[in-house]
């Protein structure tokens, strides 16, 4: 049994949708967002947060919108913004002039408490100012010091899918859905299996499924 930790029902009936429901289960838990400019670091802090909580293998989902519009906002700050804002407006912030193109992403972040091959270290933007931006670049070596910092091995899993931001349609999903198309359909206008098919989050979940695969993680 896979732990997810949020307390999203829509991320779980997505994760339910593709790993299949006896597979996961939801861990009611609110890890705490560092503040950070990319997702990597939010997922890795939340996900060795919520295992230190449950004990089991865990995974947490950090997504967020990117408008291009708008310089990537509000990428990591997509729950602040959706809390204080709305779709609605995020909508309407977007001028007609403007170019609508833009994506969602998606960090799946694991940890089980063993150790195994971790994805390099991501730091966030306060950590970065005292580092060498080069060695902690994803992919790139993680020093000694990062590695003795982080006691727990998180692995991350990214999905990405582009689209346009446009007026809300569309009564499914949850989030942002009505306002993102996709080849001409909202993800609000789409079932589970078929935003799954395309997403942000399916394309992440299909990673991680695959690694769990191989690695026979999970049995
Ligand atoms: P978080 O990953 O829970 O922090 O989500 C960030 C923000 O993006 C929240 O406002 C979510 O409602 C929204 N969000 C996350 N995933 C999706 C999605 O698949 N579709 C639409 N909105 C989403």
């Amino acid at each position: 049994m896979l732990e997810f930790a949020t307390t999203n029902p829509g991320k779980i009936h997505e994760a339910r949708e593709y790993l299949g429901a006896e597979t996961v289960e939801q861990f009611d838990f609110d890890y705490t967002e560092v503040q950070g400019d990319d997702l990597d670091a939010v997922a890795a802090h939340g996900v060795r947060e919520a295992h230190r909580a449950t004990g089991e293998p865990v995974i947490v989902d950090d997504s967020g919108l990117f408008i291009d519009a708008f310089d990537g906002f509000p990428g990591p700050y997509s729950s602040y913004v959706e809390d204080r804002l709305g779709i609605e407006r995020v909508w309407r912030l977007t001028k007609p002039e403007d170019d609508h193109s833009g994506a969602f992403e998606t960090v799946i972040a694991y940890c089980d408490g063993d150790s195994f091959e971790a994805t390099p270290e991501p730091v966030d933007r306060d950590e970065r100012r005292g580092q060498d931006l080069a060695a902690s670049e994803r992919g790139g070596a993680t020093t000694d010091e990062q590695v003795q910092g982080t006691e727990l091995p998180v692995k991350l899993f990214w999905g990405r899918v582009p689209g346009q931001i446009v007026a809300p349609r569309g009564e499914g999903g949850f989030g942002f859905d009505p306002i993102f198309e996709h080849n001409g359909t909202t993800f609000a206008e789409m079932d589970t299996e078929a935003k799954n098919a395309i997403s942000h989050r399916g394309r992440a979940l299909a990673k991680f499924s695959e690694w769990v695969e191989t690695t026979g993680r999970l049995e």
